[in-house]
């Protein structure tokens, strides 16, 4: 089928009910949006996929979320932290194996001895793979001395999800207190694009009470707040949290799939030459889910290279896809996956985010 250009890459201004009737897409106006995503995507990102091998190297969490399966209250998880050593390996994997970059996650904390640690293994990786290694940095709400110190110390890129942009629904899925505060992630924000971060940021999709509006909203901020990354996908219920009682008024999962999807190509068009991350979450409702977004707009992937003894320890959510797997057995099934989506793998790449150094550009004038 031939499908008309939508021409919204035209009209950059988008209003927040044109967004909302993009997001919601069904039929016809749903295939053009798809061929409009893919079209600007090679056209502004190349064909390329770029890996971010991701090492969850700690489920130890100070904080409560609602939302998510390791929070500190949930006594049912096992804790652990990796030893240095196990988190070089998996770094070592991911420059062995041509990924270019990885992304070091964990629970949110900061005491100076994880400080600390993180630093070392920032400054180790460095060394070892004679600073070839591309580095993200995904834990949590920092000072923004910490932020400096970690990137003095070669972490170049952070991603820090705001959630949602609606503020009312964001207390609905945090605790009430200091700690888990809007206002204090907003100026995270701010702080990491001030110290020089490739900045990314995202939203859960399908969250109790969230509206359309609010998703529309949610990519308004993304290119107000000029971000250089986003990685959003669908909220997926945790039995063992507190939002699990609302587990009645969601949206059906495939609902949620397929709004993510609308997400990823609308933001696209919104913003051509950010990077866009293909959500793990997609996968634990479709087995293609992140193959999928790879032809909405998507042009980057993280596998996962967390040893596999550990993964059954990180379940944000339930239904978690390759907790069985190892490193190796993700690596090789991905390649595939991603060429039998039409989309090459960009080996040995940064795979920067093009806005980023635009909006540098600018920035120094
Ligand atoms: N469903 C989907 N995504 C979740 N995350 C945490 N819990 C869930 C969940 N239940 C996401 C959050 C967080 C990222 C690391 O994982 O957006 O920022
Ligand atoms: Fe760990 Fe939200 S529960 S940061």
């Amino acid at each position: 089928m031939t499908v008309k250009p939508l021409n919204i890459l035209i009209s950059k201004n988008l209003s927040v009910s044109e967004l909302t009737k993009l997001i919601g897409a069904t039929g016809n106006l749903r295939s053009q949006l798809k061929q409009d995503a893919a079209q600007t995507t090679l056209a502004n990102r190349g064909n390329k996929v770029f890996y971010r091998g991701l090492i969850e190297f700690s489920n130890i969490c100070t904080k409560d979320c609602y939302y998510c399966g390791i929070r500190k209250s949930n006594s049912n998880v096992e804790r652990y932290i990796l030893a240095e050593e196990t988190v070089m390996d998996a770094a070592l994997f991911a420059h062995k194996n041509h990924y270019g970059s990885i992304v070091l996650q964990s629970g949110e904390r900061s005491d100076s001895y994880f400080i600390e640690f993180i630093n070392r293994i920032l400054a180790g990786i460095k060394k070892e793979t004679d600073n070839k290694l591309g580095i993200t940095l995904s834990l949590g709400e920092q000072s923004p001395e910490v932020y400096k110190d970690w990137f003095s110390n070669g972490a170049h890129r952070y991603l820090l999800r705001i959630e949602t942009t609606n503020q009312l629904l964001y207390k609905t899925i945090h605790p009430n207190d200091e700690t888990h505060s809007f206002g204090k992630r907003i100026a995270c924000l701010e702080n990491l694009k001030a110290t020089g971060y490739q900045t990314g940021t995202g939203v859960m999709i399908g969250l109790p009470g969230q509206t359309m509006e609010d998703l529309a909203n949610d990519l308004l901020f993304f290119k107000l707040f000029d971000v250089d990354m986003v990685g959003m996908g669908p909220y997926i219920e945790h039995e063992l949290t507190p939002l699990y009682e609302a587990k009645d008024h969601l949206w059906p999962l495939q609902r949620r799939f397929d709004v993510a999807l609308n997400m990823i190509a609308t933001l696209r068009l919104l913003m051509p030459d950010i990077n866009i991350a293909a959500a793990t979450a997609l996968q634990s409702i479709d087995p293609m889910g992140r193959e999928k977004a790879l032809q909405w707009g998507a042009n980057i992937i993280m596998p996962n290279i967390t040893p596999t003894q550990h993964r059954k320890n990180y379940l944000l959510y339930q239904n978690k896809p390759c907790t069985e797997e190892g490193a190796d057995d993700c690596s090789s099934c991905l390649k595939l996956r991603i060429e039998m989506a039409g989309k090459e793998v960009g080996f040995d790449e940064w795979g920067d985010s093009e806005h980023f150094f635009k909006r540098s550009l600018t920035f120094k004038k």
